[in-house]
């Protein structure tokens, strides 16, 4: 039981000052070691605790996996294959690949002394899919889930003072969607310390409240905190600080409590009152912050830092959704997490410039489909201001979906751009029964008990139709069926609110003019969509009168791998994008600026490239928001045509090379002009980033436009020349693209290394008493064995008979080239039974695996010339055990240098440079046969690094 005694105080105060508190959160992204594929079956054993296999077990040798920085996503870096599901995107993974289905990711680190006594946690926002973490031996966590975070309390069983082995197994097996997913450890990992008593892991709820949710006057900004305690009960006093946009202290809360105490969370709550707060929105993102200390004994023990908004948003059944208490329609669109050259594996500044990408476009909201984001997505959308409909994966009212769905809720809820809550999309199966109404009641029921403040949602593919998950679900979520059915639901059901949570869509290929389903290309006129869906101006002209509808989110911002509607092979990605894999805007992207935006937009399509077609008609188009736009043709006007709200403007041009131009009126005057030249033939490569420079701090990108110019620096929008990238200084290229649905290059470049093995025979064996006892001549380097029986190890079973013991030992040489390899590994074909094994006299640290081929890396226990390895085992059980399957020592050269390259498509394509730690000039030099080449200089500005695990 808690007591509390209330010390509530509203005093403006300068900021406190930050003194230290004892937590510290460390990125644990750097210095991981994967391997795929998986021989170790589940990684641990039941039977025993802290019984792992293979690379589970510390002793393991990971010296000759592939060294990986995270986030990783192994699925982008395997080959395209035509038997593969398409669905996802071609790649041979998950069903029928068991062999690129599992991989292994592992990394050590050394742990202070002084961390004795603290909670250690690791926390991985994101595994796709099937995690299994062993610690230093020990199981610690299982997550299946590919889109929600977990924890793994590791304060038992960590090594303070000493070395600590994470090893993780994860199995993609299984598809969760119908979409390209990728595998690995795809977000960021944590290492967290706290002290015992402290903040508990997602325990800060921060909302603002309004009367009649319209935020008129002060807001009341409430706080929750849970705290944990694993230590001794003790007093403690909790304090909040809200921080407003300036910086300056708003407020101060204070709360004592007696004793708090675990496994039991102490929830604690308190008000606060912030006069004239400046509001959340997309167009005005302001943002305040909540420092939460918990103070003891006189010392901070615990401070946690949230970033949040003042704002409010709901629903009315007519006047649609609302922020801020005023209707605001959604221009939203809906979008998969994949980007070119990084699949599912998107460093922040890659979230950063999607997000900004969609706003240019005019685009106000985001559909996270159909799965919970990364973070990082939400802190771009809070920051550059989006509103979020934060959707779930899986539907379902059982434990586990429940703790998805909870664990969704408790760490989204503060951030300001997070406005919807979506529980599913499309659950055809259970959409109209009532069981699907039962669940969708419960879920509605655990988002509310967690968050009171935003409404909820679930896309649905019915039309009008109201039975089942529609009649429970707070908004009516309407995938597709622009018409009718949306009048008519809204008339029978006037009190439910409607949100066009999927509309849309459009397909279409980036430069491409006429359908072809050969090399599976669409056409970028707003012409074509699937037979469910509508195009971008039959969904916005029916939505646009019918405020109820809150506007909507198209299916999609950008496209996505998988799913290559309406084709097949050889496309492996959507066309469902209004921008491609890159972020490069197709046609569509200025419809849709046109009608979000207010500045004048003028834009023309096609290219004006036709060679060979001369006199021939093509259809021109205009997309503008002016009142009329008047075209020409190398200066000769072609006619003035009124625009439609929310249509384009079409003319059938006789083709002749020069200058394709347009003029755009508003109310008579000339607002806006454009133009489309044809081009001359390739000459020269060119490179833009986006943005200027970036921080040396090993995780910042900058995104490379590569473009192909002719001699007048004009794009040339029909060409697909091989561009080849080299990279000098302190940074590394992480991924290529050029938004072509149907290329089958690589996105990442990752070179082999080469390796080597060397038989190890010539074994003596001798049987002893007791080979347990340390430092035994027997198991020492300069032992005289050769009086021992010779051996032979290299058969399917050992020698060992039931509890006998015994001795192996054998020499072999090695030279300096051997030791110079970047790793050198003795591998055991097995060694059942209680084991030691000694190199040179020096034992093997930690317990040695009798389940699978044992593995050591011994490069620093070997000399040049003659080496001595002694195996130390004990047979315990009824099988004959001992050592078999032979043992190699393997030498394996470091990968060489990969050399990227990619080809332009329609003009474009996209290099991903990160920086590295180290400040300077980063140089991208860009190559292409026949075409003038191009370096550019990029600057890698001093920056902290984010704390990190060393
Ligand atoms: C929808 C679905 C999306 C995507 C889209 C393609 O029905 O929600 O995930 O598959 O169709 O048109």
């Amino acid at each position: 039981m808690i007591l509390v005694a209330l010390a509530v105080g509203f005093t403006a105060r300068t900021a406190l000052a930050l003194d230290a508190a004892p937590r510290e959160r460390l990125l644990l992204d750097f210095g991981w070691r994967f391997h795929l594929g998986n021989d170790w079956g589940a990684g641990y054993g039941l039977a025993k605790a802290g019984t792992a296999f293979g690379p589970g077990v510390p002793s393991y040798s990971d010296a000759s996996w592939r060294k990986v920085d995270l986030p990783h996503d192994w699925v982008i870096e395997l080959p395209f294959d035509p038997k593969a599901d398409a669905s996802h995107g071609f790649k041979p993974v998950g069903e029928g690949y068991p062999q690129n289905s599992t991989g292994w990711y592992r990394r050590t680190f050394d742990l202070p002394a002084a961390d004795a006594g603290k909670r250690l946690w690791l926390e991985f926002d994101g595994v796709y899919r099937d995690a299994t973490v062993i610690v230093n031996g020990w199981f610690v966590a299982h997550h299946e889930g590919g889109y929600n975070g977990f924890r793994c309390d590791i304060t038992d069983v960590a090594n303070c003072g000493g070395r600590n082995v994470v090893s993780v197994k994860v199995d993609a097996s299984q598809a969760e969607g119908w979409f390209y997913e990728g595998a690995g450890i795809y977000r960021h990992v944590w290492l967290v310390k706290t002290s015992p008593l402290s903040i508990a892991p997602d325990g800060t709820f921060v909302f603002s409240a309004f009367k009649d949710n319209v935020p008129k006057g002060p807001a009341e900004v409430h706080v929750q905190t849970r705290l944990l305690n694993s230590g001794t009960p003790s007093d403690a006093t909790v304090t909040w600080e809200i921080m407003g946009p300036d910086g300056a202290t708003l407020a101060k809360l204070t709360q004592d409590v007696h004793g708090p105490t675990g496994p039991a969370f102490a929830l604690l709550e308190q008000k606060a009152i912030v006069d004239s707060p400046k509001l959340w929105s997309p167009e005005s993102p302001s943002l305040y912050r909540l420092v939460t200390t918990i103070w003891s004994a006189g010392a901070a023990v615990d401070r946690v830092e949230t970033t949040f908004g003042i704002r409010t948003v709901g629903f009315d059944a007519d006047k649609g959704f609302l922020l801020n208490g005023e209707p605001y329609t959604l221009k939203g669109t809906s979008n998969h997490q994949d980007h070119a050259g990084v699949g599912s594996a998107l460093p922040d500044g890659v979230q950063y410039y999607r997000i900004a990408r969609l706003k240019e476009m005019g685009c106000n909201a985001y559909r996270t489909a159909h799965n919970p984001p990364t973070v990082e997505l939400l802190d771009a959308c809070d920051r550059l201001g989006m509103i979020v409909m934060d959707e779930n994966r899986q539907l379902g009212s059982d434990a586990r979906h429940v703790a998805f769905l909870e664990e969704q809720i408790m760490r989204d809820r503060n951030h300001p751009s997070v406005g919807i809550w979506s529980l599913g999309n499309e659950e055809f199966d259970v959409q109209g029964t009532q069981a699907g109404k039962r669940v969708v009641t419960s879920m509605q029921e655990v988002v509310r008990r967690l968050d009171t403040t935003r409404p909820i949602t679930c896309n649905a593919a019915v039309g009008d139709e109201y039975p089942g998950i529609n009649e429970a679900i707070e908004v009516r979520g309407w995938s597709y069926h622009v018409g009718k059915d949306m009048d008519a639901y809204h008339a029978k059901h006037p009190l439910q609110p409607n949100v066009g949570s999927e509309q849309g869509s459009t397909v279409s290929t980036r430069g491409i003019y006429a359908n072809d389903p050969v090399r599976g290309y669409v056409s970028a006129y707003d012409d074509n969509a699937p037979e469910w869906a509508q195009t971008a101006e039959t969904w916005v002209t029916f939505f646009a009168p019918r405020p109820w509808l809150s506007g909507g989110f198209v299916w999609t911002g950008f496209d996505y791998r998988g799913e290559p509607t309406p084709y097949d092979w050889p496309c492996i990605n959507s066309h469902f994008g209004i921008m491609d894999t890159c972020g490069f805007p197709k046609d569509n992207f200025w419809y849709y600026q046109a009608w979000w935006t207010d500045a004048p937009v003028l834009h023309l399509l096609p290219h004006w490239n036709w060679a060979g077609r001369e006199g021939q008609e093509i259809d021109v188009r205009a997309l503008s928001n002016c009142d009329e736009v008047e075209l020409f043709l190398n200066g000769r006007s072609l006619g003035r045509q009124t625009m439609n709200r929310y249509s384009e403007i079409k003319w059938k041009v006789a083709y002749a090379p020069g200058t394709l131009s347009a003029i755009g009126y508003k109310s008579g005057k000339v607002v806006a002009e454009t133009k489309v030249d044809t081009t001359g033939a390739p000459a020269a490569v060119e490179l833009h980033p986006y943005g200027s420079g970036i921080e040396a701090d090993g995780e910042a990108v900058a995104v490379f436009k590569v473009s192909v110019a002719d001699a007048q620096g004009r794009i040339v929008p029909t060409a697909g020349n091989s561009i080849s990238f080299d990279l000098d200084g302190p940074g590394r290229i992480i991924g290529v693209g050029n938004g072509d649905p149907s290329c089958h290059e690589p996105d990442t470049f990752i070179t082999a290394s080469s390796s080597r093995g060397i038989a190890v025979g010539g074994w003596r064996w001798k049987k002893l008493a007791d080979p347990y006892p340390e430092n035994m001549a027997e198991e020492g380097a300069t032992f005289d064995d050769a009086s021992w029986e010779a051996i032979d190890v290299s058969g399917d079973s050992g020698a060992l008979g039931l509890r006998e013991r015994a001795i192996y030992r054998t020499r072999f040489t090695v030279d300096g080239k051997d030791l110079g390899a970047d790793a050198v590994e003795l591998a055991f074909g097995k060694i059942a039974g209680g084991i030691a094994v000694y190199v040179n006299g020096h034992k093997v640290a930690g317990t040695v695996d009798g389940h699978s081929a044992p593995v050591f890396d011994v490069k620093a226990l070997l000399h040049a010339g003659e080496n001595v390895v002694a195996v130390a085992v004990a047979s315990y059980g009824r099988d004959a055990t001992g050592m078999s399957k032979g043992a190699e020592i393997r030498f394996q050269d470091a990968a060489p240098a990969a050399h990227w390259g990619r080809s332009a498509f329609n003009g474009l394509a996209e290099v991903i440079v990160q920086s590295t730690k180290t400040p300077g000039t980063i140089t991208l030099t860009a190559h292409s046969e026949g075409l003038q080449s191009v370096s550019f200089q990029l600057a890698s500005r001093p920056a902290a690094s984010r704390p990190s695990v060393p």
